[in-house]
């Protein structure tokens, strides 16, 4: 499909009218966002990305989300230790699609700004307008370290981050060439072309958790990624709600989103058997205490009840909303989440193309009953 219309509102619409947009969150990795020992884990492979993404495109599913993963998490199975890096990644799919919209996930202190604005304008004139950016700023030390890059305290890797953003949209727009004189970047003359799909730009996204971080998305960028309430509902609401008037403040629309991990099954029984094969009898719990430790979640550093909740939570990527059951629940919860304001999920299970299948045959329609997802 050539996308008619790339204006930067016809983007953050994914060039639809789904209330709720769903998108797949972790295939570029091996176990995906699952950090688990079944057999039937995520592979992570091209081949395997390739059929998920067409099959994704036909079914309507809004968007993919890559995670920028340069070092494997070690442990008994090395979980994450097969990544596809996210722009080529995302080139090579967007390639094979028409309609999804496709993200590549960038490190700003690792990426030098002028060849990462010219990547991402090849993937966006390749997926015709259809290529979005997760700017990260990194937390894990040891993937700075194989890079010979030093992490920065951080506060001040936002301040770079805000540096490199400016920069790359300058890129984006700037028809002269231009310096860039920045307290982090220096940049002479700098001449970027061709300009993104369509004369406009492709849609940023971020999804810090520290208030620095979310300052840092709501004043830059289109998507923002809030942490789900556990606790109601009505809370998750108020905090969609503060994102978008913080947004509006700054004088334009965010759309907000969050990240679930899915395990649905015909029936409820089955849906939360399986749950709890995967997420606990056969998790990877030297991976899930190695990744603990890279945040400084030890028994030694937290109390024991926090860090046997955390260490139950991280079996299932880091953070997300479990949902777990028959379609009407699964549907049900997704449901809630679109009345609640959100402009939707990321979603992750155990072994993605054998759960997409059911998934759309069964959810998507409910879905579109309920009017949460447009009539396909
Ligand atoms: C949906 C989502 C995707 C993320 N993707 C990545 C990623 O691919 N690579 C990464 O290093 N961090 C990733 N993060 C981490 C965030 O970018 C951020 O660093 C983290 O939430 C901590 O927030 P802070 O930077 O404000 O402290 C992701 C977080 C979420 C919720």
């Amino acid at each position: 499909m050539h996308a008619p219309d790339a204006s930067l509102a016809a983007r953050m619409s994914m060039y639809n009218g789904n209330a709720l947009k769903i998108g797949l969150f972790g295939p570029n990795c091996s176990f995906g966002r699952a950090v688990t020992r079944v057999p039937e884990r995520w592979s992570g492979s091209w081949a395997d990305n390739l059929k998920l993404a067409r099959m994704a495109d036909d079914a309507g599913i809004d968007f993919l989300l890559p995670i920028g993963r340069w070092k494997g998490y070690g442990g008994d199975y090395d979980y994450q230790g097969e990544t596809l890096e996210t722009i080529t990644w995302a080139s090579g799919l967007l390639a094979s699609t028409s309609r999804i919209t496709v993200f590549g996930t960038v490190h700003a202190p690792l990426f030098n700004p002028v060849i990462a604005a010219k990547e991402m304008v090849t993937a966006d004139h390749i997926g015709e307008g259809r290529f979005g950016l997760n700017i990260v700023v990194g937390w894990n030390e040891g993937e700075f370290e194989m890079f010979g890059v030093a992490q920065r305290e951080h506060e001040a890797r936002y301040d770079y981050a805000q540096e490199w953003i400016d920069a790359i949209k300058l890129m984006w727009s700037e028809r002269e060439d231009f310096d860039f004189a920045g307290q982090f970047l220096k940049l002479k003359g700098v001449r970027a072309k061709p300009k993104p799909y369509g004369g406009t730009r492709p849609l940023i996204m971020n999804a810090g958790a520290s208030p620095t971080g979310q300052a840092f998305a709501i004043k830059n960028c289109d998507a923002f990624f809030v942490r789900p309430s556990r606790v109601s509902l009505d809370e998750t609401a108020a905090r969609v709600a503060a994102v978008k008037s913080a947004a509006r403040a700054h004088g334009h629309e965010i759309g907000v989103y969050t990240v679930g991990v899915i395990t649905c099954k015909p029936t409820q029984q089955e849906a939360e058997a399986y749950y709890q094969h995967w997420s606990v009898e056969l998790a990877d719990w030297s991976a899930v205490d190695g990744i603990l430790a890279i945040k400084n979640i030890t028994p030694q550093t937290v109390p024991l009840a926090e860090f046997n909740l955390k260490r139950r939570q991280y079996t299932e990527g880091m953070g997300g909303l479990s949902i777990v059951g028959d379609p009407d629940r699964v549907a049900g919860q997704l449901a809630d989440l679109s009345r609640a304001g959100l402009t939707g999920i990321a979603v992750s299970g155990v072994n993605y193309l054998e759960e997409l299948p059911f998934l759309c045959a069964e959810v998507l329609p409910r879905l579109e009953r309920m009017g949460v997802r447009e009539k396909r």
